[in-house]
């Protein structure tokens, strides 16, 4: 029998991000140090630390990336196998509301198609793009837990759920 240790290749190539490192106020750093204290393994606050450069830079740019993973001692690559995986996060700048719709099953048969569509139409833009004044994006994601009102929407951090063309109307013409 082979007593070899398993070799357990990373599943993504590393991310060549640049040199810049992103750097925070000593508010955000005492904040961080509060999520880091929170657990026995640095890497386990890696969601909520995530959520702090996030707020703190807009998205997950390079530099905030760089910064992750020197405060979590991790790879590049580990911090972008997570940034690249949950709807929430972002790699690229998001307009002020960011419509993310729901386009799995329940959503699906009840009309996410023609959610996203009015959607598109409205605001002149298309799943992945956002408006030129920086106001909307729309993005189109998974299940969000709200099978049961579909179709349904996330702007932001609010649910908005059994939508109709018109109520898309209401909700988004109400946004300052
Ligand atoms: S399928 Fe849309 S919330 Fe679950």
């Amino acid at each position: 029998m082979s007593t070899q240790p398993i070799q357990i290749q990373p599943l993504s190539q590393p991310v060549d991000i640049g040199d810049e490192i992103a750097s925070f106020s000593p508010e955000v750093e005492a904040e961080i140090d509060r999520h880091l204290a929170k657990y026995p393994v640095k890497r386990s606050s890696i969601l909520p630390l995530m959520f702090i450069v996030q707020r703190e830079r807009g998205y997950l740019d390079p530099p905030g990336v760089a910064y992750l993973a020197k405060r979590l001692s991790l790879r590049i690559t580990d911090i972008w196998e997570v940034a690249t995986f949950y709807s929430m996060l972002h790699t690229k700048p998001v307009g002020k509301y960011h419509i993310q719709i729901c386009r799995t099953l329940s959503c699906k048969i009840m009309g996410a198609g023609k959610i996203t569509e009015h959607c598109s139409q409205k605001l002149g833009i298309k799943p992945g793009e956002t408006t030129r004044d920086g106001r909307f994006t729309i993005s189109e994601v998974e299940c969000l837990g709200s099978c049961g009102t579909a179709p349904m929407f996330q702007i932001n951090f609010d649910y908005h759920e059994s939508l109709t063309p018109e109520k898309v109307d209401q909700i988004l013409d109400a946004l300052g």
